[in-house]
């Protein structure tokens, strides 16, 4: 089992390159099948859950060639298994994709149905209403999902809930299926875009992603196509408040400050200093940090991913803050992590009430999930003293190179596997 250790109260100084955007990879891998020419993914982060789903697709049958760390080829002309193996969706949940693509290539998906998570119930009864509502015929057999239609059709879809997958699953499905799909109460998340960007530039028809109501019509079929992946709006969320928990100055690079504004600003209202560029956004925190109040809703509102990140920094600004969680019921897994270290924070119902320390002590915590993996590393970049932090393959599901790239903002952070590693390291940094 790996862990980071890290000794803390270093600001964080420098540069740093931000990769592709995981949650616009997963769906793009999995709609990438729906034709059956080569297709070319660029700029596809090199971590654990993309490496999983293309296990997956590969999985089915389709060939998979991965040119480099952040290019790959996927061919999904010898697609011979329409049903997804458990072994992959209990790895990442994000492998229902491959329930819209392909019920909207093959008219027919078996795909495990995914449980819980360490955020709670997730439930997915509305990517179910859009299939249905397509045509399909959806029963839940063994522990899957089977969906099959003999033809689909364009329907008039609306979502009792915001749903980002739901979105994406309905997108899929109705790509192909003639007639008009009108999709109304549709997430308008970046990756919902990216999505619709992708499967346009294979011929699909998609208009109004980004807006509440999306509009598809159906073509007959996708082509070839070479698409370069958005990049991660929480990966340079979590260097945005990395830089600003140690009081650093850092240049985050290769993104869309747009896609940052809910992030950008909160952490000017916090004290931070946020500069935008064309591509890239410079945060500085030069002095004490204030706090605020936030609450987690659907883009453009505060993303929820980046609740955990927030809330460790706001652990230690001045004042009293609180976090409100609307879209998950049980994120906040961490606070008892944190509460370690030093934090005042006490959580009620879906809010958690943050009263700040000046600065928290480093100890040995556990990762709980990706996003709260993160920000516990956040923490111990800015406790005193050395942080150890435990199940750090949640946190490698979603961060390319983390350790690396801190490092080279100036972090004294190790990926290590052993007592005898964190002996090491305490050892060098005494
Ligand atoms: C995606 C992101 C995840 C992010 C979340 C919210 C991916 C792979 N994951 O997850 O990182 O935290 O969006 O921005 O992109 N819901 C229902 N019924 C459904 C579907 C969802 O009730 O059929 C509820 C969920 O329980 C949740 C809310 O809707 O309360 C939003 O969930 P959703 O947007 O679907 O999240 P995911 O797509 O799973």
């Amino acid at each position: 089992m790996e862990q980071y250790v890290i000794k803390g109260g270093i600001p964080l100084r420098g540069e740093v390159e931000i990769g592709g955007a995981k949650n616009a990879a997963l769906a793009i891998l999995s709609a990438s099948i729906m034709t059956d020419e080569t297709v070319t993914i660029e700029n596809l982060p090199d971590v654990r859950d993309i490496n999983v789903l293309l296990e997956a697709i590969a999985g089915i049958g389709a060939v998979v060639q991965r040119i480099d760390k952040s290019t790959v080829k996927i061919n999904g002309s010898t697609i011979g298994d329409l049903s997804v193996d458990y072994e992959y969706i209990k790895k990442i949940r994000a492998s229902y994709y491959l329930l819209g693509a392909l019920l909207g290539k093959y008219k027919k998906a078996i795909v495990p149905l995914p449980g819980g998570c360490n955020i709670g119930s997730r439930p997915i009864d509305q990517h179910i209403k859009g299939f249905k509502a397509l045509g399909a015929d959806v029963d839940i057999k063994n522990g899957a999902i089977v969906a099959k239609a003999e033809n689909l059709r364009g329907n008039h879809i609306y979502l009792d809930v915001v749903s980002v997958g739901a979105t994406i699953n309905i997108i899929l499905a109705s790509a192909m299926a003639p007639g008009r799909t009108i999709l109304e109460n549709a997430a308008k998340e970046p990756h919902v875009v990216d999505v619709a960007n992708f499967l346009n530039s294979m011929g699909a028809n998609i208009k109004g992603a980004g807006t509440d109501v999306i509009r598809i019509k159906g073509v007959e079929k996708l082509h070839k196509t070479e698409y370069s992946i958005i990049p991660d709006q929480i990966e340079a969320g979590t260097f945005m408040f990395a830089a600003a928990a140690t009081g650093g100055d850092v240049l985050v690079k290769s993104v869309i400050p747009k896609h940052l504004e809910a992030t950008s600003s909160k952490l000017e209202e916090i004290g931070c200093i946020v500069e935008e560029f064309d591509d890239a956004v410079r945060v500085c925190a030069p002095g004490k940090l204030h706090h605020t109040n936030v609450k987690t809703l659907p883009y453009p509102g505060y993303p929820t991913d980046m609740q955990p990140q927030i809330a460790v920094t706001l652990a230690i600004s001045e004042g009293s803050s609180i976090v409100t969680e609307s879209i998950f019921e049980n994120r906040f897994k961490y606070a008892d992590e944190i509460r370690r270290m030093g934090a005042n924070i006490k959580v009620e119902g879906n809010s958690a009430i943050i009263n700040g320390v000046g600065k928290l002590t480093g100890a040995r915590v556990s990762a709980p999930d990706l996003r709260a993996g993160a920000a516990l590393v956040i923490a111990g970049l800015s406790a005193e003293g050395i942080t150890i932090v435990d199940d750090i393959v949640y946190i490698q599901r979603g961060y390319e190179r983390f350790e690396e790239k801190l490092k080279s903002l100036g972090a004294e952070i190790e990926k290590v596997s052993s007592e005898k590693e964190i002996q090491k390291f305490r050892l060098r940094v005494g």
